[in-house]
């Protein structure tokens, strides 16, 4: 009996892929609470539909960021060692960094290096900024602390690194783990390297249940993409219109957390992650974690991590801070 031929190499799922199956098998089968990455979002429809979400009336984050950096560059940039050369995690369209490049470049040539796992993300952005005078751009397409690590590496010598960690995507860890991430980060540095640390501060539940629920359904729609991710590259079968939406404060965590909720029971199946789930109706999949910081916690958690918190700025219209923290 002849054996049957091999699956062509090409036919194989990337590595990307199987871990995104493994992790999508681990987190439907955890349980009590059944969870989904959040780093998952980010396809290409999830980026545009966070794009979105970053200019609802109801989602303050962005524009007040974007406030303090168009207000503060100059200060910023003042307050950096003479040489930099400026790494970002996540540079996303480009958009907020346009202020700082611009500042850093008014001064002298700037070597700038975002990095994204995004490859669209990484095209957006040095379309974005592409028009700044004395800008150098090398994207790299990697995880943040790959990357970070190949930036700090081909520095040149005497060259200090500016990280930028913009956005509040800190908030996007559980507590310890962005504790955890910061050292990380300080690892790849060296003592007077600098992190501009972006974070949303605490408001009103009234104002962060408008900002992750809004009037429009974008942030919906942003949510239920992640199953209809699963559904495009995992061979899902999730009925979409079995589930909603829900945005909840959870005040021991001080954070805001996005489920799916099911609206009826739900059996489905993920061809390329092996599995068949099943969700009771009410029964939620917890999908992010938004925390919200006091501004007078960041130093502490700095220097936790091994960094100095050298300046801060807060914005208080909506309640934003960015602070400057220097490798001790
Ligand atoms: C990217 N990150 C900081 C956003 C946030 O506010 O946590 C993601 C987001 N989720 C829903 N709306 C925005």
């Amino acid at each position: 009996m002849s054996r049957p031929a091999p699956r062509p190499a090409s036919a194989r799922p990337s590595p990307a892929l199987v871990t995104f199956a493994a992790e999508v098998r681990d987190g439907l089968t955890h349980a009590p609470q059944k969870e989904l990455p959040s780093k998952y979002l980010y396809d290409e429809v999830g980026s545009a539909l966070f794009e979105v979400i970053t200019v609802l009336p109801e989602y303050g984050v962005t524009r007040s960021e974007e406030r303090l950096l168009t207000r503060y560059a100059t200060e910023i940039v003042d307050a950096l060692p003479a040489d930099v050369s400026v790494a970002e995690l996540g540079s996303g369209s480009g958009r907020k960094t346009r202020r700082i490049l611009e500042a850093l470049c008014r001064k002298r040539p700037i070597s700038y290096s975002p990095i994204e796992i995004s490859r669209t993300a990484l095209q957006l952005c040095r379309r974005e900024l592409a028009d700044i005078e004395r800008i150098s751009i090398v994207g790299y397409e990697r995880d943040y602390l790959a990357g970070l690590a190949e930036v700090s590496r081909n520095r040149a010598s005497g060259e200090q690194l500016l990280v930028l960690f913009l956005g509040s995507t800190i908030g996007n860890f559980a507590r310890l783990a962005a504790t955890r991430f910061l050292r990380d980060i300080r690892a790849m540095l060296q003592p007077g390297d600098t992190l501009l640390l972006g974070t949303d501060l605490v408001k009103p539940v009234k104002t962060l249940l408008a900002a992750y629920d809004d009037s429009i359904g974008a942030t919906a729609a942003f949510n239920l993409n992640l199953l209809a991710r699963v559904n495009r590259e995992l061979d899902g079968n999730f009925e979409l219109a079995a589930f909603e939406h829900v945005a909840r404060f959870n005040p021991d965590a001080r954070s805001i957390e996005m489920h799916l909720r099911a609206k009826t029971h739900v059996e489905a199946r993920v061809g390329l992650a092996g599995l068949a789930v099943t969700l009771e109706a009410g029964e939620t999949i917890w999908t992010e974690s938004s925390h919200k910081y006091h501004a007078d916690e960041i130093p502490a958690i700095a220097a936790d991590a091994g960094f100095t918190c050298a300046q801060q700025w807060v914005e208080k219209e909506w309640g934003f801070a960015e602070s400057l923290l220097t490798a001790t």
